[in-house]
């Protein structure tokens, strides 16, 4: 969107270089600095790819939660990217925020990567043409779309440091690309990453960020550092970088930098033209008196409908044997699995948002299977790290006895400086304690259901004094170094067991030492309530699925293993889920698997089972979502953007070695480029959908495929259909796709446009999947 950059130039004059400067640095965690003597109001910041968090983050302050961005790229629909863009910039607006941190545009190198889930797919096409789609649907609602993280930020470990080595060519063609098309789309921010790449950390890459960002994609956006990314002052700001994120004490910028400008070691001009992107911006996004405001925009009614639409076309059903799906309504389902009791509808890190509700895969199968199935529910094994929230419903306020938890912040001496009510039981805080605090309290009255032993746990980093009943500790609590972010996402817990009676009100208390001036707190009261030995649980899951017509076991992840801050150690599913799908198999035949999980797994007993049905990371309407697959009221439309090996024999590593360097040394050829096919469990591109197609023709003229194909089966289905193009010298690879929607019987014709960057000389061939192509041209 061009701006009257004279409007801008005029404001610009008006500003003190000291103004100038400060407008550089955030003025605090989520927001810029308003400057309402030349019309600027304060610009609102927030995460990220999974919904609005807003500048809150805590249940006070809820938001859509969409499907994980990996769902949206199983579509393998710009078009449906774009509208959910759209949605998340009405969300935004709703919540007075004009940037949005996202999309995460980086590429799934390594199946282990932490934010994986974040992430589009392994291919940069697909990620670079979902991407621009979710640009463009965010700003089409006046809100700024950001792209992260720039560049080579693939995986979590040591990212603060690492080095990523890339050739010039891969670089190029692969991890720059996604950037490369949404900027010349017109993405309007980028975040700089954490890491290094090619000895020179991102935020002081004037290669990257100046010769290329800037001037040879044109980009006259925001250039951001991620949170605290800046380390330098003269460097980066000679580096091209516009914006210091979050602001806090200790910035690089601010002051220093005003005395870099005086000192000359930074140019005022180059200050200046930060200033311009910076009012453009502002502008854009309606931020900026005298320019135009962008037109109304506000969340639809329907949005949870379109959320649950979406969650059930991006599911992948991989494996479908002797029609074991969609089920035909069971008298008796066993409905198995950790989780189906918890429910794991988004990854962990700053991409989490607060949802207003979570329908979980136990009411979304009530409500889809209605009265006559009956539904007995299993976790079967216990994988989870930590322990879950405890549940509000048994927990009550002792100051209201309203659910939940009274909260309190305490000085050295004793005295209440403040007391509210929440509805919670984790805690963060960025900001926002009073000041002169010295603990942080939390109590509550807690009334079990059951008779029994009961485990309670305080999660966090720091120093905690915990009673439960009259039981109590004294715990600090501390992680072996590591990411701040993983202090909140996965913090050391210490577990409280009391023997309780039903129904019983029992108080708990939890003390935290504060410490003025800290970065991040965050902690949280976990709850698992009285239960079966972990053999025992196995054993009685399996017997419910022998009694069953019918076994659905949800296995999957957790945001213990999938968030910021750390890569995961290995693809196996986590605890004894394996070992509990085998023996759910072996006891029923009709055993059906739902994957909940956002990245690959290993699944060694997938040819065990009569179905697989990958769900990933679904968000708030995943379980009703989940329920329309399983009993064919919605189509399963997802196709893998990703590569599921079968084994983590041959997989990359995201471990940097001891000099701090990540050679990315397989070049191009990560993904569908990197596995042989015994490598590979389910191919890129693979989903089987509840119908069949046939490939009829395919022609090409001007850069652009026709296919031909038929839905041969007996109900409308959604196929995707996916060009991929090789020559001599290009290895197989995808270049183009589109979406073919048929009734039965009927055929339709698609127009593939194909990557404009192919090279001359190239066969393309049309199919299902990398591994089942059916025409050449
Ligand atoms: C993440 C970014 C995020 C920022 C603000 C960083 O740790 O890497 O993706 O936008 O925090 O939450």
């Amino acid at each position: 969107m061009s701006v009257d950059e004279s409007g801008l130039r005029k404001r610009l004059a008006e500003l003190t270089l000291e103004e100038k400067v400060h407008l550089l640095s955030g003025a605090d965690f989520w927001s810029l600095r308003p400057i309402p003597r030349i019309g600027l109001r304060k610009v609102v910041l927030s995460d990220g790819p999974s919904g609005i968090r807003g500048t809150a983050w805590d249940e006070r302050s809820t938001s859509l939660l969409f499907p994980s961005p990996t769902a949206l790229a199983a579509t393998w629909d710009p078009e449906a990217a774009e509208r959910v863009g759209r949605l998340n910039g009405a969300q935004a607006r709703d919540k007075g925020v004009h940037v949005q941190l996202a999309p995460t545009i980086n590429l799934h190198r390594t199946p282990l990567g932490g934010r994986h889930f974040e992430n589009y797919s392994e291919d940069p096409l697909l990620t670079a043409r979902i991407g621009v789609g979710f640009v463009k649907g965010v700003q089409s609602a006046g809100v700024a779309a950001t792209v992260k993280h720039f560049v080579g930020n693939d995986s979590e470990t040591d990212r603060m440091s690492y080095d990523a080595t890339i050739d010039d060519a891969t670089l190029d063609a692969v991890y720059m690309r996604p950037f490369e098309d949404a900027v010349k789309a017109g993405a309007w921010a980028v975040m700089a990453a954490y890491n290094r790449v090619n000895g020179t950390t991102m935020t002081e890459n004037k290669a990257l960020l100046t010769d290329v960002l800037k001037e040879r994609w044109g980009f006259d956006g925001v250039l951001m550092s991620d949170w605290t990314a800046i380390r330098s002052t003269a460097a980066s700001a000679n580096a091209g970088m516009d914006l210091e994120m979050p602001g806090m004490p200790g910035n690089a910028w601010r002051d220093r930098l005003v005395e870099a400008v005086s000192g000359a070691e930074v140019a005022e001009e180059l200050i200046d033209d930060k200033v311009l992107r910076i009012l453009r911006l502002a502008a854009r996004v309606g931020a900026l008196e005298g320019f135009p405001e962008p037109a109304p925009v506000t969340t639809p009614p329907d949005a949870p409908a379109q959320l649950r639409a979406l969650a059930a076309r991006a599911c992948v059903l991989l494996r479908n044997e002797g029609g074991a799906l969609p089920l035909n309504v069971p008298r008796r389902l066993a409905l198995i699995g950790p989780n189906a009791v918890r429910f794991s509808a988004q990854g962990g890190g700053s991409a989490h948002v607060n949802p207003e509700h979570v329908v979980s895969p136990v009411d979304g199968l009530r409500r889809a299977l209605g009265g006559d199935t009956e539904l007995t529910v299993h976790a079967g094994v216990y994988p989870h790290e930590r322990l879950a929230a405890l549940p509000l419903d048994m927990a009550a306020d002792p100051e209201t006895g309203e659910p939940g938890v009274r909260l309190e912040f305490i000085d050295a001496d004793g005295a209440i400086l403040d007391s509210e009510h929440r509805e919670a039981a984790r805690f963060l805080f960025f900001e926002g304690v009073p000041e002169g605090t010295a603990q942080i309290v939390v109590r509550t009255r807690v009334t079990p259901a059951a008779d029994g032993v009961h485990t309670f746990a305080v999660a966090g980093v720091g120093e905690y004094d915990v009673r439960v009943a009259d039981a109590a500790a004294t715990v600090n609590l501390a992680l072996a170094g590591g990411d701040p972010v993983e202090a909140m996402m996965r913090p050391p817990e210490h577990r409280v067991e009391v023997e309780l009676a039903a129904g019983r009100a029992v108080p708990v208390e939890l003390r935290r030492a504060y410490r003025a001036g800290s970065f991040l707190t965050a902690f949280g009261i976990g709850y698992h309530a009285p239960h079966l030995p972990e053999d025992e649980e196995l054993a009685a899951a399996v017997e419910a699925a022998r009694a069953a017509d019918v076994a659905v076991v949800i296995v999957g992840t957790n945001d213990d293993v999938e968030s910021e801050g750390f890569d995961r150690t290995t693809l196996a599913l986590p605890g004894r889920q394996d070992e509990l799908v085998s023996a759910v198999a072996a006891a029923n035949p009709r055993t059906v698997v739902v994957v909940n999980a956002g990245a690959p797994v290993l699944m060694p007993w997938r040819d065990e089972v009569a179905a697989v049905l990958w769900a990933w990371l679904p968000g708030q309407e995943g379980g009703d979502a989940i329920a329309d697959v399983l009993t064919g009221a919605a189509e399963p439309g997802g196709r893998l953007p990703t590569t599921f090996p079968v084994s983590e024999d041959g997989i990359l590593s995201p471990t940097p070695g001891e000099d701090g360097t990540l050679p990315y040394a397989e070049g191009a050829a990560i993904g569908y480029r990197h596995y042989a096919p015994e490598q590979v469990a389910y191919p890129f591109g693979h989903g089987l959908g509840y119908t069949a197609w046939e490939y009829e023709s395919l022609t090409v003229v001007d850069g652009t495929a026709e296919v031909t194909v038929r839905n041969t089966g007996d109900r409308p289905g959604r196929e995707v259909v996916q060009c991929y193009a090789s020559s001599d010298a290009v290895p197989l690879r995808l270049a183009g796709f589109a979406v073919a929607e048929a009734a039965a019987g009927e055929r339709v014709t698609v127009r593939v446009p194909l990557d404009e960057r192919l090279p001359g000389g190239c066969a393309v061939r049309a199919g299902r999947s990398i591994a089942d192509l059916r025409l050449t041209a």
